[in-house]
């Protein structure tokens, strides 16, 4: 008896109601993205080519892939591929996926220093996403950025490269300013940057297991409180500034008070304010020298 072939429209209905059973989240989206991906298509192409056959070999992968996502694999780490800042980016489990409320702090950047040459100290560099869409917008700016994690630190590279930004950003490796603190000079920076991790470690439970099973915790968690990382930050970082400098980071849902707390602790920063994310929550803090 002949197999069956199957057509793109068919396979992403099955595709969907498959999901649907396995109750994953925007089943049909995450149909489309993956057989795109596989078939070398944009979902739109996808539309456009309903009565294409798939052909066995395609099947096999694809198979695969549903079985990945079924088990929660997130669909950028599938398809390796993420966008952030109308950019696109290399990702896998060694990096954060870019989350969209992170732009608010490349726009934020972007947008006060629109015409003077600056300086960056990014700390916590993950994909490399926020060093290097400022680079790409800002090519006379100089950019250093770490990470703690040197698996990290290769698809930063990997980002870096393929936007043509090598000469322009410099990866270190270490524990937040260490890296730092042994450059020879004592160069001071416009701005110190950074998505730190800030996630409470109890709240590791009430995390998706898209997020908590396959992201990386040393990206995520900072310790009991949440707030280890952007402590040392808001610490550290008027050391690392010029007198008019700014730090921008951003901060979980729940965290204006605590951060405004630390904030008072420190007569280093004249003024902060919070921004908010699409869904009007404080999340993103820019806080500066003068
Ligand atoms: C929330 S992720 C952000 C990654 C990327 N900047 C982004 O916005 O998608 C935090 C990053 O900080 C790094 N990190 C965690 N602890 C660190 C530390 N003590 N010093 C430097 N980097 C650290 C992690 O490895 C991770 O890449």
């Amino acid at each position: 008896m002949a197999t069956k072939t199957w057509h793109v429209l068919e396979l992403l209905e099955w595709t969907t109601a498959y999901f649907e059973k396995h109750n994953i989240p925007n089943p049909r989206l995450d149909a489309e993205v993956l057989l795109g991906h596989l078939l070398e298509k944009s979902r739109l192409q996808l539309y456009l080519h309903f009565d294409m056959p798939v052909f066995q070999n395609d099947l096999d992968v694809f198979r695969e892939m549903i079985k990945k996502r079924i088990a929660r694999t997130p669909i950028s780490y599938l398809t390796n591929h993420k966008e952030f800042m109308s950019l696109n980016f290399y990702v896998d489990e060694r990096v954060l996926i870019p989350r969209p409320e992170t732009e608010f702090i490349v726009e934020t950047i972007l947008k006060a220093d629109a015409d003077t040459s600056q300086s960056i100290l990014e700390i916590g560099t993950g994909s490399g996403i926020i060093a290097t869409s400022l680079a790409v917008n800002k090519p006379e700016w100089d950019i250093i950025a770490t990470d703690i994690c040197k698996d990290a630190l290769a698809v930063a590279e990997i980002n870096r490269d393929a936007h043509d930004c090598s000469e322009r950003i410099t990866f270190l490796h270490g524990d937040l300013f260490d890296p730092i603190k042994q450059l020879e000079s004592t160069r001071r920076y416009n701005w110190v940057v950074s998505n730190p991790p800030y996630v409470m470690t109890n709240d590791y439970a009430s995390l998706s297991p898209d997020v908590c099973n396959y992201e990386p915790h040393i990206a995520l968690f900072a310790g009991e409180d949440g707030l280890s990382i952007i402590r040392a930050l808001i610490a550290e970082a008027p050391n690392y500034l010029q007198p008019e400098g700014k730090l921008i980071f951003e901060i979980g849902d729940t965290q204006t008070e605590p951060v405004k707390a630390l904030f008072q602790e420190q007569s280093a920063y004249k003024k902060y304010q919070f921004i908010k994310d699409y869904a009007g929550k404080d999340r993103v803090v820019l806080a500066s020298l003068e």
